[in-house]
């Protein structure tokens, strides 16, 4: 039992609420047993052989013996294809319609009676039995899907049957089932009332030297190794490290790096899941290699993927073209924040935001945590600890600092909120079990309801609520518990997988919409967000989510453990996340729970002030995250590191704008220009923000200096100005007062520099050039910004820096000389 599981139970020892929970826990669990239906009798069945194709747009259609198999290539090269007939949408995570088909990509004849669709970034190949291979335009394979399989409930369903005690009979059968291929399209999957889903398995094969990273948040990553991953979005409870898997933002997108290319694959399927990877081997000498495996077993739902290939900056730009832009956040939330859980009172953050201005702290938004509502209940505030808080929030705001305010979603039964929102549709807002009754969970205000955001009315009411936090003086939300959670002493925590939802219409339970539940609340926050506030860019960040929730905002690494494995994660977090396309995120800074050392604390702070939210917070059990907390020494080194954020905010601002126009993520691992360099591949301590700099933070206790792996090209020390050549490996100092930054030559950034924006420019090697990309804030609103271009070269001794039009650039300081 960790720290919040005892604050807890201790706290609720022998009260009725204690006593709810385990009530509700078993009303959960014998709810789901009489509503989900039982597997039963099933049968296995692949595909069998090729028996005709049909050309159609981007592609064709190939008819097996039991199912068939979609394949479109679509304008800009993402290829699509899909089992039993589903289509592309609808689609919780593929915006609008998706691509359109490529009109000259077409089905022609392969070798050894296949088929293949030609285009001009990936060829894919399909076998006779159904192997569909991705190739590269040289012919290379990046990935082959063996044929898939499934397991269909047979007979009647054994609810039904009296005499049903057989297992899942047949698993493995082999192909002889005759089960036709029926169109079990659509996003959600779940038809009728506890529909019985038949589960399927797709094995994959890529090359041995390959990667692989993402499938969402994983605190082993970022390169994930041989291993079991779920898909369900998981509260690890209490405080998570590198062990923990699931956590709470999983997603079926997994990026694949070989030597022969990048690709990545997602697979559009909101399903209960399993991915178990294992990297390959390469044969010594003339030994044969053995390729990596990627195995993915679904509980349910449609077999349909789609495949990105091309150098990591090419897919996740087209991972962002498929699944929509990344919010900007505002300008202020690119600056350092600072939450806690339990601040208590309005006092206690007054007293808290002096603490920083008077030790010349730069703060730039403080985070209100569930203490400040009245009784814990969402939309509310504790009128005696917080009197006036619009008045507060004001006075905060003229001394720069936000207000930030959490949002849970489940609403505490009886309350006025609850009331409401029952008038919300025919049906009321929140989820229902299959008898129609409303699905209640132990949350911290007691016994709760669920909004069902997989609703659009629903969401639009709910959205419509953040007109209080706003009233409020609220500039921004942070979403949490929304995996969702419920408190309960076994199970996943969550709601009952019999729980009905309407997954926009469709219909089906939680096992389909689990996974979306967060994502469907961020769309409501931040519709809602919008139509109240249309001039402004919301503030948002999500605890859990799925592929797609970029479009809403943010995400920060949940409560992770106090201790170096638990920094190591944060960073692990934040990359893995980037390579899904989820660019805004961080880590509680010092750990959740416990209390760091000052040393682990100020690394902590180090890391973070490099990552796109910076934000310190601590559980309310936990020691303050407060840098004077730490001593004089912390203090003083806390004071070089928020202002070094300060200075770089111009250069986060562009980067923002960047991750919305390109997918780049802020946070890229080393190897995002150098796919081919192994080394790179495998350096999981270091990592490249933006172009133009490389942040290698110290994540070992007691460590004053530290190796760094340099991809090609010259980079400087941007303490000393002492130049390296990459590629290659340097060791260098980092004293307690700073981690290692180095900067690319050649480079531009935008820092700030006398109240303005300044050019700081990177020498680039004698006899070559540089440049860079600069977008200013271009104000609250949806402006995109203007993207300024800069050309670096040498002019005899001196550096020069011209804008496009081949003007000086102005407001430049050349460094490195
Ligand atoms: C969850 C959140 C944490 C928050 C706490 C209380 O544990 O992850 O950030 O402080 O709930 O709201």
């Amino acid at each position: 039992m960790d720290g919040r599981d005892l604050v807890r139970a201790v706290a609720e020892l022998g009260t009725a609420r204690g006593r709810g929970a385990w009530r509700s826990a078993w009303r959960h669990r014998r709810a789901d047993a009489v509503a989900l239906p039982r597997r039963g009798a099933e049968r296995a069945r692949v595909p069998g052989p090729l028996t005709g194709t049909e050309p159609r747009p981007g592609g064709g259609v190939l008819r097996f013996a039991r199912s068939e198999l979609l394949v479109r290539v679509t304008v800009g090269g993402a290829v699509f294809w899909s089992w039993d007939g589903a289509e592309p949408t609808p689609s919780y995570a593929v915006t609008g319609g998706g691509p359109e088909p490529d009109p000259r990509a077409a089905l022609e004849a392969d070798t050894g009676g296949g088929w293949r669709v030609v285009s001009e970034r990936v060829t894919v190949a399909v076998s006779r039995l159904g192997a569909v291979e991705v190739r590269t335009p040289g012919g290379t394979v990046l990935r082959r899907e063996l044929p898939p399989r499934w397991w269909e409930p047979v007979g009647p369903d054994p609810e039904t049957e009296a005499d049903s005690a057989g297992g899942p009979a047949g698993a493995d059968s082999g192909d002889r089932a005759g089960a036709a291929g029926g169109g079990r399209a659509g996003a959600g999957g779940g038809e009728g009332a506890g529909a019985r889903e038949a589960r399927w398995l797709s094995r994959a094969e890529v090359p041995a030297d390959a990667r692989f990273f993402g499938l969402g948040g994983r605190a082993a990553g970022p390169r994930l190794r041989d291993g079991a991953y779920r898909l369900w979005n998981t509260d690890p409870k209490g405080g998570f490290g590198p062990g923990d898997d699931p956590l709470y933002i999983t997603m079926p997108v997994q990026m694949v790096v070989a030597d022969a290319g990048t690709h990545l694959v997602f697979h559009d399927n909101t399903w209960d899941g399993r991915v178990v990877l294992r990297e390959g081997e390469e044969g010594a000498g003339s030994g044969p290699d053995r390729p990596g495996t990627s195995e993915l077993r679904m509980e349910g739902g449609p077999l349909r993927c789609w495949v990105l290939v091309g150098t990591p900056a090419r897919v996740l730009q087209g991972w962002s073209g498929l699944t929509g832009a990344a919010a900007v956040p505002p300008e202020w939330a690119l600056g350092y924040q600072h939450a806690r859980w339990g601040f208590g009172s309005a006092a206690e953050v007054r007293r808290v935001v002096s603490g920083y201005r008077e030790r010349g702290l730069a703060l730039s938004a403080v985070h209100l945590d569930i203490d400040h509502y009245d009784g814990h209940r969402v939309f509310t505030v504790d009128e005696e600890k917080f009197p006036d808080l619009p008045g507060l929030a004001e006075e905060l705001r003229g001394q720069g600092v936000r207000l930030v305010s959490i949002v849970d979603p489940a609403v505490k039964a009886g309350d006025p909120l609850h009331a409401a929102g029952l008038e919300v549709g025919a049906q009321g807002a929140f989820v229902r079990d299959a008898r129609g009754r409303e699905v209640r969970g132990e949350v911290w205000p007691g016994e709760c309801a669920y909004p069902d955001f997989t609703d659009p009315a629903v969401r639009e009411w709910w959205g419509g609520l953040y007109g209080e936090r706003l009233a409020r003086g609220f500039s921004g939300v942070w979403h949490d518990m929304n995996e969702p959670v419920s408190f309960a002493p076994f199970g996943d925590a969550t709601l009952p997988r019999s729980a009905r939802h309407a997954l926009e219409g469709a219909g089906g339970d939680h096992r389909a919409a689990h996974n979306v539940y967060a994502l469907g609340m961020a769309r409501a926050g931040w519709e809602g967000l919008v139509r109240l506030r249309p001039d402004e860019r919301p503030f948002l960040f999500s605890r859990s989510g799925w592929a797609g929730m970029q479009r809403y905002g943010g995400t920060w690494s949940g409560d992770v453990e106090t201790g170096w494995e638990g920094l190591r994660a944060s960073l692990a977090l934040v990359l893995g996340l980037g390579l899904c396309g989820v660019p805004y995120s961080g880590p509680d800074v010092g750990g959740f729970g416990g209390s760091p050392s000052p040393e682990l604390y100020l690394r902590w702070l180090q890391l973070g002030s490099y990552l796109p939210l910076f934000r310190t917070h601590s559980a309310i059990w936990a020691g303050r995250r407060e840098p004077w907390e730490f001593g004089p020494e912390v203090a003083e080194h806390a004071r070089a590191v928020l202002a070094e954020r300060e200075r770089l905010r111009p250069y986060f601002v562009t980067l923002a704008h960047l991750a919305r126009r390109t997918g780049a993520p802020y946070v890229r691992p080393l190897w995002w220009g150098a796919p081919e360099d192994r080394a790179l591949r495998d350096c999981e301590d270091a990592f490249l923000l933006g172009d133009a700099l490389l942040v290698a933070p110290v994540l070992e206790c007691g460590a004053d200096r530290r190796a760094i792996r340099l991809p090609r090209g010259r980079w400087y020390d941007t303490v000393t100005e002492v130049a390296y050549e990459g590629p290659g490996q340097v060791l260098l100092d980092a004293p307690r007062g700073r981690i290692p930054v180095l900067a690319r030559a050649g480079s531009v950034l935008p820092v700030r520099s006398g109240g303005g924006v300044g050019l700081e420019v990177w020498a680039p090697a004698r006899g070559r050039t540089g440049g860079g990309v600069v977008i200013r804030d271009p104000g609250p609103g949806f402006g995109a910004g203007e993207v300024e271009r800069y050309a670096v070269r040498w002019a005899g001794d001196a550096v020069l820096v011209e804008t496009e039009a081949g003007a000086p650039a102005e407001g430049v300081t050349v460094r490195g000389l």
